[in-house]
């Protein structure tokens, strides 16, 4: 079956799973369902597969993939950050498996009236939830000048943050900026020449600020930290400096150890990748969008 949206680190999520019973499930980024896939077709004895994620179309692209696994899996839509409240609802009260794949799918860059892309034009949207309040529009049009360039340098690591969101201050006073093209015209030639698309960061720092996809990871990995049984399993895949950093930090932060004098121990994980797994020049060649993922893994060794 043709996939609208590749998997990345398939194998290695695979791999991140081995020799835990996995019952309950939890996916906080469904997607086209090819991670959800895989792990259900090796784990039989999942019981419940929470399939979590805030796109309808992603829904609508897993209950395809999913459809061997119909009375398995629980759709939901929602941002997995809700985890708890998701259990609560479900009457589930603990967790074997956690997977958090962040950032935006196929489904979502490659359709331009999502606004996702700097390919081709769209409205400034960008929202992963279609009826969520903020959208990229409202940000270049409506924020100042200083918080449009916090959100370029910060979240889209663009060092010409500030001479872009100058130019958006000054194309905005003789117009509303309302497309992708519109955008991406401004930056274009403050950037430059640029072994990536030139608008790749301006375009990467909106979406996150408009989907507040680092406070979700932070809330949605602690989350999952709480719900996991002993022995379970919890793996989240990044695509960006900050989120690795989020996802490393909370780790360590819970991180089992013995007090330095005397017996007393804290935290409850273990860290499983010291440093985080990678996709081999051969999944970079084959899926390019796979570049910049990491992967950690931590196991919840008490409660
Ligand atoms: C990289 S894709 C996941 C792909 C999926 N693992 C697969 O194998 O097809 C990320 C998905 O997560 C969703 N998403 C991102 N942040 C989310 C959040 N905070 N809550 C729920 N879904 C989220 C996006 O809508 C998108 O569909």
């Amino acid at each position: 079956m043709k996939t609208p949206h590749v998997s990345v680190l398939l194998r290695e999520i695979v791999q991140a799973f081995e020799g835990v019973e996995l019952r309950n499930f939890f996916d906080g980024t469904l997607g086209a369902g090819g991670h959800a896939r895989a792990l259900l077709a090796i784990h039989p004895e999942i019981e419940k597969y929470i399939g979590c994620d805030r796109d309808p179309v992603a829904h609508e692209a897993a209950a395809a993939a999913l459809s061997p696994w119909r009375e398995k899996v629980e759709f939901v839509r929602s941002s997995y950050s809700e985890l708890k409240q998701i259990l609560r609802e479900l009457k589930i009260d603990s967790l074997q498996g956690v997977m958090i794949d962040a950032g935006v799918s196929s489904m979502q860059l490659d359709h331009r009236e999502r606004g996702f892309s700097f390919r081709g034009d769209g409205p400034l949207d960008m929202r992963m939830h279609p009826s969520a309040d903020l959208t990229a529009e409202e940000i270049v049009n409506k924020y100042p000048e200083a918080e449009i360039s916090r959100i370029l340098f910060e979240y889209g690591e663009e060092r010409r943050s500030r001479q872009i969101a100058r130019a958006i201050v000054d194309a905005r006073r003789k117009k509303p900026i309302r497309s992708t093209a519109e955008l991406v015209k401004l930056v274009e030639p403050i950037v430059g020449r640029s072994p990536i698309h030139p608008a790749t960061r301006t375009f990467q720092g909106l979406r996150i600020a408009v989907n507040d996809e680092l406070g979700e990871l932070e809330k949605g990995i602690q989350a999952a930290i709480d719900m996991c049984s002993v022995g379970g399993r919890i793996a989240v895949i990044s695509f960006h400096s900050l989120e690795d950093r989020i996802a490393k930090t909370l780790f360590k932060k819970c991180e089992w150890r013995v007090a330095k004098r005397g017996q007393a121990a804290a935290g409850c994980l273990k860290i499983l990748t010291k440093k985080p797994a990678i996709p081999t020049p051969e999944e970079i060649q084959a899926n390019s969008r796979s570049r910049s993922a990491k992967l950690r893994i931590a196991e919840k060794i008490c409660a």
